[in-house]
């Protein structure tokens, strides 16, 4: 009997290894010949870890599991995938969490065995690089432009127009980078797609490399992503021995070479130019812009620089066209978003959904509601430099053009949720606190601000001339969005603004002291 038992991260951090070896004890106690595949997440975390096992109906899934637990499963006849235990779930398929996703980037993410290539064309892989490898680069490129992919990071820069500027700038070498620093607070869906589809990110990059004419890619990871660092490179491996990575790929005569990088622990690092910096073996420095990325890049060379997520789109986007990829999402937000529900939630995990629903719908229809059970007060979209979002704007869609036009962004699609024993304005202490603890240090307004901010924050806890220092603030953050250098200092504004505006009462408060007075 096969078993699928995850070695994602999250799984590994709720048990996943202990639980393989309690399978394995028992089986060989009761003479049982099982075989366990190592997939990734279906990304179901409070049913991490999750085990399926292969029957006659199909993979029936029980979870969460826990070692202790794997006796009386085999007792109740899991092997069989019989419902008689508590921890029977059913087909994952048919979990309404799942079947309700509209699955693209991770249609095969814990499905599959994230190492075995077979797998991974037995589902639909390397379909995109074999179409591309018959076609003219500009005609990948019009591919991707048509699709309406935009750059998953955050930004949402049109990822075709990014891959015709590197196109069209004449030089004798040029890079694929992959931004893997995934540092936002609440997200995991790049760590995921490593971790559990590695070779459609290598097939994304690889594409990337023939559209725009680059041999050489690497993907930067973060140095706290170690299991996703690894089985890259254990993908890499495999890739070139096979031949879809190499000095002829698939024998069409194509080059592209990848390696994997591992980055220096630095919030900044995923800053793309401050990345660029660290990978040339440099402190983790901002650039300024331009030059473009795209015209003067790695080693000043033109490269595309992309998220994980967007270059995981790309497959999908060449084997089916760009026509069916485009058909996902609304207004000039197309395709799907992998958003990442964390935070005080019931049911936190991946959500793949074509653009459209609403922070409402993510958190209730999908997340549960908060975990404590207590009223939602607060959710943080786009990582720790997105707005704050109250519960009367709940409604706005999750798009780059709506999140926009609410004062905040998606950023990276995490999604983390407070109950009401949170406080705005310890919050937009922390956003502070946290820009002065990673800032790079290059420019005046987010190096010395974020501290002023902070200072300037204890003094309205504290009660000391609160109007004044309010005004302070607002100043100051005014300065910050215009005057930095780069997304960390220019957004760090948006999550202690938003927490202004949408929470004054927790910037008034008298403290202890001011109200004995
Ligand atoms: P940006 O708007 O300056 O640039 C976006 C991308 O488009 C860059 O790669 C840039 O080089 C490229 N680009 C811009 N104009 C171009 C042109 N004419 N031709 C070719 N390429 C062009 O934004 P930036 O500073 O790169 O990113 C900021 C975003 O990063 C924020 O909105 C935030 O959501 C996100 N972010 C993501 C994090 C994560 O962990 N994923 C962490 C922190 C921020
Ligand atoms: Fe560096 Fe901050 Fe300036 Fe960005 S905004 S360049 S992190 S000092």
């Amino acid at each position: 009997t096969r078993l699928y038992i995850p070695s994602d991260s999250a799984a590994l951090a709720l048990g996943a290894d202990a639980v393989v070896r309690a399978f394995q004890v028992e089986a060989k106690a009761r003479g049982l010949d099982i075989e366990i595949v190592r997939n990734g997440s279906r990304g179901l975390f409070w049913l991490e870890p999750m085990v399926e096992v292969v029957t006659s109906q199909g993979r029936i899934a029980y979870g969460p599991v826990s070692a202790a637990d794997v006796k009386p499963l085999l007792e109740a006849g899991c092997l069989e995938g019989k419902a008689g235990h508590k921890l029977h779930l059913g087909r994952p398929e048919e979990i309404p969490y799942l079947k309700n996703q509209e699955r693209l980037t991770f249609a095969r993410c814990g499905i599959i065995d994230p190492l075995s290539l077979a797998d991974y064309e037995a589902h639909d892989g390397y379909k995109g690089l074999r179409r591309a490898l018959g076609m003219e680069p500009a005609a990948i490129v019009e591919e991707v432009t048509q699709s309406g992919l935009r750059g998953r990071g955050g930004a949402g820069f049109p990822t075709g127009i990014k891959w015709k500027t590197v196109l069209g700038a004449g030089s004798d070498q040029k890079y694929i980078v992959c931004n893997a620093d995934e540092g936002d607070s609440g997200t995991f869906a790049d760590r995921m797609v490593m971790e559990g589809d590695p070779y459609l990110l290598i097939e994304g990059m690889t594409i990337a490399g023939i559209a725009v004419g680059a041999t050489m890619g690497y993907i930067y990871i973060r140095s706290e992503y170690p299991h996703a660092f690894q089985r890259m490179q254990d993908a890499i491996r495999e890739a070139n021995r096979a031949g879809f990575l190499g000095p002829d790929i698939l024998g069409s005569g194509r080059v592209f070479q990848l390696e994997a990088r591992l980055g220096a622990g630095a919030y900044v690092c995923g800053e793309e130019t401050s990345l660029l910096e660290s990978l040339e073996g440099k402190r983790g420095m901002v650039r300024a812009k331009p030059p473009l990325p795209a015209l003067k890049g790695l080693f000043g060379k033109p490269t595309v620089i992309n998220n994980v997520l967007s270059l995981a789109a790309v497959p999908t986007i060449l084997d089916k066209g760009a026509a069916f990829y485009q058909n996902f999402g609304m207004g000039r937000s197309r395709g799907t978003m992998p958003l990442q529900l964390a935070g005080n939630i019931k049911y936190g995990g991946l959500v793949e959904k074509a653009f459209g629903i609403t922070l409402r719908q993510a958190i209730d229809d999908f997340g549960g509601g908060t975990a404590s059970g207590r009223p939602l007060r607060a959710v943080q979209v786009g990582g720790p430099l997105g707005a704050y979002f109250p519960e009367a704007l709940l409604d706005t869609p999750l798009d780059y053009e709506a999140m926009a036009a609410a004062k905040g962004m998606l950023g990276h699609g995490g999604i983390v949720v407070f109950d009401d024993s949170v406080d705005l304005l310890a919050q937009a202490r922390f956003a502070m606190e946290f820009c002065a603890v990673e800032s790079c240090g290059k420019c005046t307004p987010c190096r010395i601000g974020s501290t002023r901010g902070v200072e300037v924050l204890d003094r309205i806890r504290d009660g000391i001339e609160p109007d004044k220092n309010k005004a302070l603030l607002a100043d100051l953050c005014d300065t910050m969005l215009d005057g930095s250098l780069c997304a960390l200092g220019g957004l760090t504004p948006f999550p202690v603004q938003s927490a202004v505006r949408h929470f004054p009462e927790d910037f008034n408060r008298p403290t202890a002291k001011a109200a004995a007075e």
